[in-house]
C-alpha cells in the first residue's frame, strides 16, 4: 500500500540528513533525557529511538521533528533551504490564508488504511504496548499524548476540531486521560457534547506528519477543523478514515490511533507533568479519562513525542516561528498599521514574552500595538509580557530588546499593567486553589512619539559609512 497522505514515515524519509537514530534507550526516563540534551545543543537534529529497553525492535518513537527550520520549513510547506527569519517571513500571511483556503480542501473518507493492520477491541486494549515515556522524573505517569491530534466536533455544526494535548496513560494501559484547558476549542466542544448528550466523542492520532502536531498545537481559528486546514497547507485534501464507533475522523496515515468517548463523570487523577513553562505543573488531580472502544495501529509504529520542559524543549522552536507569524499577521488583519515585525521568544515558552517593532505614525500608536499584540487571540492564553519596540530595533534580538528597554522606558509611565487576563493552571506563579487568571505588562519601549525627532542619536556609525570602511578595512576584520 502507498503512504497515505501525512504519514510520519515519509516525513522521517524526508529529514534523513537531520535524524538520528537511537537504539537500546530506556523508555523510563533515558529516552526523555536523551531528547533533553539534544534540544540543548546548537543544532539539534530529530532522534528516532528504536530498540526500546523492554519493548521489541520496531517500536519507536520520535522527538525534536519541528525543532529546526529546515524541520519545520518542511513541515509547513515552505520550502527547503530557510533559516529562522526566513521561516517567519515565508510564513506571514499563511495562516490566514490556509484558513481562508480550508473550506476548499474536505477531507477525503477513505475505506482503508495502514492503522487496520492491527485493531484491538475494547476489552484487549492495551496502550502501553507501546514504548510510551516516561519522559521527566517528576512526571505523574507516562505520557501518551504529547504530538497527538485529539479530534472532537461542535455538536450542533459537526465540524471537527483537532487539537494537541497532553495525555497520561491510566488504568494500566485501559485508558487515557486528556487535558484540554478549559477555553480551547477541543475543550468547548466537549463541554457542549455534556450539555447535549451527557458523553462527548473523540478519536485521537498518536503518530502522522508533525504537521498535524503543529496545527493541533496552535490556535487555529475556531470553526474551522485542522483536517481541512492541513489540507490548504498541503494543497491536497486529507485522507481520513471515519470511525465507526463515532464517526469522527481519523487521518489515513496515523501510525496508532483510538476512537471512544468523555463521560463528565469518568475520570482518573493526572499529572503533574513537566510543562512548557519551564515547571511541572497540574497538581495531580481528576481529569477527564477516555473510554476506549477501539485501538488501532500499524505494524512497527512509530509514536510522535514531543515532550515540553523548562526551554528549549520538542516544540519551543515551533512556537515560536508560529506565533511570531500570527501575532503579526494579526495586528495586521486589524488595520494597525506600522507594525514592522513580532517575536515570541522561545525562553517564553512562545507564549510568556513578546516583543513587536513598530514604525510610530501618532502620539499613543505604541501603546495600542502593545495593548492589541497582548490579547489578540495568537496570544491572549498565557501572554506575560508585551514590549513595543521601534522598528530599528531586531525583535528576535533580546540584546537589543533589553537595551531598548533600558534606555527608550521611563517605568513609572511606560510599562502599563493589565489584570484578569486569560491565564492557567500550569502558570508557576498562579497561588494553588485561584481561578487561572493572570496579569500582563505592557512595556513600551518606544522612543516618547513627541521626542522622535530631538531623542539622543543613537551611538553608531551611518550604516554607509561602516559599509564604505569595511570595504576597506574588512581584512583587519576577519575571523
Ligand atoms: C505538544 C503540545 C502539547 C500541548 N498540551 C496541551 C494540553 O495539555 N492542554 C491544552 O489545553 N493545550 C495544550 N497544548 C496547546 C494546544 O494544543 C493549543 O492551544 C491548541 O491551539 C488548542 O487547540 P484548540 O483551541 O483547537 O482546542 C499543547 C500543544 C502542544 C504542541
Amino acid at each position: 500500500m502507498d503512504e497515505p497522505l501525512l504519514s510520519l514515515r515519509t516525513f522521517v524519509e524526508g529529514i534523513a540528513d537531520e535524524l538520528r537514530t537511537v537504539e537500546g534507550a530506556h523508555w523510563d526516563l533515558e529516552l526523555g533525557a536523551i531528547a533533553e540534551l539534544c534540544y540543548r545543543q546548537k543544532r539539534p537534529p530529530a532522534l528516532l529511538f528504536d530498540r526500546i529497553g523492554d519493548y521489541p525492535q520496531g517500536m519507536r518513537v520520535l522527538t525534536g521533528s519541528t525543532g529546526s527550520a529546515r524541520r519545520l520549513a518542511r513541515t509547513l510547506r515552505l520550502g527547503d533551504d530557510l533559516d529562522d527569519a526566513s521561516v517567519v517571513a515565508a510564513l506571514r500571511g499563511k495562516p490566514s490564508q490556509w484558513a481562508a483556503a480550508a473550506k476548499d480542501f474536505p477531507v477525503q473518507e477513505v475505506s482503508t488504511a495502514p492503522f487496520l493492520q492491527n485493531v484491538v477491541e475494547k476489552d484487549d486494549v492495551d496502550l502501553l504496548a507501546f514504548p510510551v515515556p516516561r519522559w521527566h522524573g517528576g512526571d505523574g505517569g507516562r505520557f501518551i499524548g504529547t504530538g497527538c491530534l485529539v479530534v472532537t466536533s461542535d455538536p450542533e455544526t459537526g465540524v471537527p476540531n483537532g487539537g494537541c494535548y497532553r495525555m497520561q496513560v491510566q488504568n494500566e494501559g485501559r485508558s487515557t486521560t486528556i487535558a484540554a484547558v478549559p477555553g480551547k476549542h477541543g475543550a468547548q466542544n466537549i463541554a457542549r457534547w455534556f450539555a447535549k448528550e451527557g458523553r462527548a466523542p473523540v478519536t485521537v492520532s498518536f503518530g502522522h506528519d508533525p504537521l498535524l502536531l503543529v496545527l493541533g498545537g496552535t490556535e487555529v481559528p475556531g470553526g474551522i477543523s485542522e483536517l481541512d486546514y492541513a489540507g490548504a497547507v498541503l494543497g491536497e485534501r486529507v485522507p481520513v478514515f471515519r470511525s465507526p464507533e463515532n464517526g469522527l475522523p481519523i487521518p489515513a496515515a496515523s501510525e496508532i490511533a483510538v476512537e471512544g468517548w468523555l463521560y463528565p463523570d469518568r475520570r482518573c487523577v493526572e499529572g503533574p507533568f513537566g510543562e512548557w513553562t519551564g515547571y511541572f505543573a497540574g497538581s495531580p488531580r481528576p481529569n477527564l479519562d477516555m473510554e476506549i472502544t477501539r485501538l488501532y495501529h500499524r505494524d512497527d509504529p512509530i509514536l510522535l513525542g514531543a515532550p515540553p520542559g523548562k526551554p528549549p524543549h520538542d516544540y519551543s522552536y515551533m512556537r515560536t516561528m508560529m506565533k511570531s507569524a500570527m501575532i503579526h499577521d494579526e495586528l495586521v488583519s486589524m488595520g494597525v498599521p506600522g507594525v514592522t515585525a513580532a517575536w515570541a521568544h522561545e525562553p517564553g515558552g512562545g507564549r510568556l514574552f513578546v516583543v513587536v517593532s513598530v514604525d510610530q505614525r501618532y502620539a499613543g500608536h505604541s501603546r495600542q500595538v502593545g495593548h492589541l499584540a497582548a490579547n489578540t487571540p495568537a496570544a491572549a492564553y498565557m501572554n506575560r509580557y508585551v514590549v513595543v519596540v521601534d522598528d530599528d530595533i531586531d525583535v528576535s534580538d533580546l540584546g537589543q530588546v533589553v537595551w531598548a528597554m533600558s534606555t527608550r522606558t521611563d517605568p513609572a509611565v511606560d510599562i502599563d499593567v493589565v489584570g484578569r487576563t486569560w491565564g492557567s493552571k500550569l502558570d508557576p506563579m498562579l497561588p494553588p486553589d485561584t481561578p487561572p487568571y493572570n496579569s500582563r505588562a505592557i512595556i513600551d519601549a518606544c522612543i516618547p512619539y513627541e521626542r522622535k525627532d530631538t531623542f539622543p542619536r543613537v551611538a553608531q556609525s551611518d550604516p554607509a559609512y561602516l559599509r564604505e570602511v569595511l570595504g576597506r578595512w574588512g581584512h583587519v576584520l576577519e575571523d
